[in-house]
């Protein structure tokens, strides 16, 4: 399998919306066993579709050392939150840039799992926060959208700089 690549701010197809999973076939098992392919490799703890170019409802979820272990969420959808907390994100289509965010630490949650059956969960810690992070990004929105807005012009002039230098516009 060839490695995927990871799209990167301020790549257009990470602010489109994922449709959701019809159909759990040996395509979608492609698509998640690729997602767990960049974070083993690349040492996220979370991936979404999108951010492989694959605009499909689909996130994993690995925090490693964590009571959950691997898990994927077809169609996640937050039904809670509470216990918020200020939690430091990271991102793998926005390298270099590190961010406190306020997050419930706290979730219920529902899903599909791989084969198209219902999961229902309560989740804490970091891989609820870590989940919160993938169904944004399934919404096509970023964790830098939630900083205030004098550190998003901040960090949005930062990047825009590094990628004049790497030939990348559009911010
Ligand atoms: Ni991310």
């Amino acid at each position: 399998m060839n490695r995927p690549s990871i799209l990167k701010y301020p790549d257009e197809e990470l602010r489109k919306i994922s449709q959701p999973i019809k159909v759990f076939d040996d395509d979608l098992k492609s698509v998640v066993d690729q997602l767990f392919e960049v974070i083993n490799t690349q040492g996220g703890i979370g991936l979404s579709a999108p951010q492989i170019g694959v605009l499909k409802r689909i996130s994993v979820v690995h925090v490693p050392d964590d009571e959950y272990g691997p898990k994927v969420y077809i169609n996640p959808v937050i039904h809670s939150k509470s216990a918020y907390g200020i939690v430091e994100e990271s991102c793998l289509s926005i390298p270099e840039v590190v961010a406190n965010i306020i997050r419930a630490t706290k979730i219920n949650i529902s899903a599909h799992d791989i084969s198209g059956n219902k999961i229902q969960a309560n989740l804490v810690g970091m891989h609820a926060v870590c989940l919160q992070h993938e169904i944004d990004h399934l919404d096509g929105k970023l964790f830098i959208d939630k900083l205030t807005w004098p550190r998003r012009i901040l960090v949005k002039n930062r990047l825009k700089r590094k990628n004049q230098r790497t030939g990348i516009v559009g911010i």
